[in-house]
């Protein structure tokens, strides 16, 4: 009985530790290399011999660089995770740089992999995300020039350029791979589109809103 519970107990602890967060490395890197396409990929990708390894792998220049937030939302994210440095394949960190319009938006969503802190270096923006349920509760902050704000793993967040002028953040984030869910987009702009009468129930609104919803272009700025 006593031993079944240790594999139990074993095997779940095992579980959440591969489900909470990017795994530490057993090495002292692993860049990340491309193989062919019926091969494995566990907890990132594939590594490059390390004697192979330049600095190059553990490099990205540009990041002084405004993106462009010429867009319905007036904003842009400039990644900097394992696609653009594959030396930060099974890190468990990355980093992005986002650009906002005056009153540019980056809308709700959520990272399912990754915690992120935010510093904004220029301008000013609200922030806020969404506690779990049943609470749902808004948290909120208006953030100036050297402020920083954490967004919990998994919660909806977002930002708003409460400024006339550009604003401008960077943000760690606790994965190599921190995925994105935009909430519009992956409910309204989902491909092939969830069913309108689905929608509309979840929504509590008529279908012609739901179709309009559904019509709409849902920038992808992440
Ligand atoms: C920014 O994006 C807009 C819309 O796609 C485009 O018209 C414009 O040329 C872009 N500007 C730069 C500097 O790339």
């Amino acid at each position: 009985m006593g031993s079944k519970y240790l594999v139990f107990f074993t095997l779940f602890a095992l579980a959440s530790f591969v489900l909470a967060s990017d795994p530490s490395p057993l090495q002292d890197f692993c860049v990340a290399i491309d193989e062919p396409k019926d091969a494995l990929f566990v907890n990132g990708k594939f590594c490059k011999d390390p004697m192979l390894a330049t600095a190059d792998d553990f490099f990205l220049k540009g990041l002084n660089i405004p993106g462009n937030t010429s867009n319905q939302l007036g904003s842009f994210v400039t990644p900097a995770n394992v696609a653009q440095i594959p030396g930060l394949n099974t890190l468990g960190i990355s980093l992005v740089r986002i650009d906002y319009a005056p009153y540019g938006l980056n809308p709700p969503h959520t990272h399912p992999r990754a915690t992120e802190i935010l510093q904004v270096v220029k301008g000013s923006l609200y922030v806020g995300f969404v506690t779990s349920n049943p609470d749902n509760r808004l948290i909120t902050k208006v953030l100036y020039e050297g402020d920083a704000f954490v967004f919990p793993v998994g919660l909806i967040h977002f930002q708003f350029n409460i400024g006339k002028t550009q604003a401008v953040a960077f943000a760690a984030l606790s994965s190599q791979n921190p995925g994105v869910i935009t909430i519009a987009n992956a409910v309204f702009g989902s491909n092939p589109p969830i069913s309108a009468d689905v929608l509309a129930k979840a929504f509590q609104v008529n279908k012609k809103f739901v179709d309009r919803l559904q019509a709409q272009f849902w920038m992808d700025t992440n």
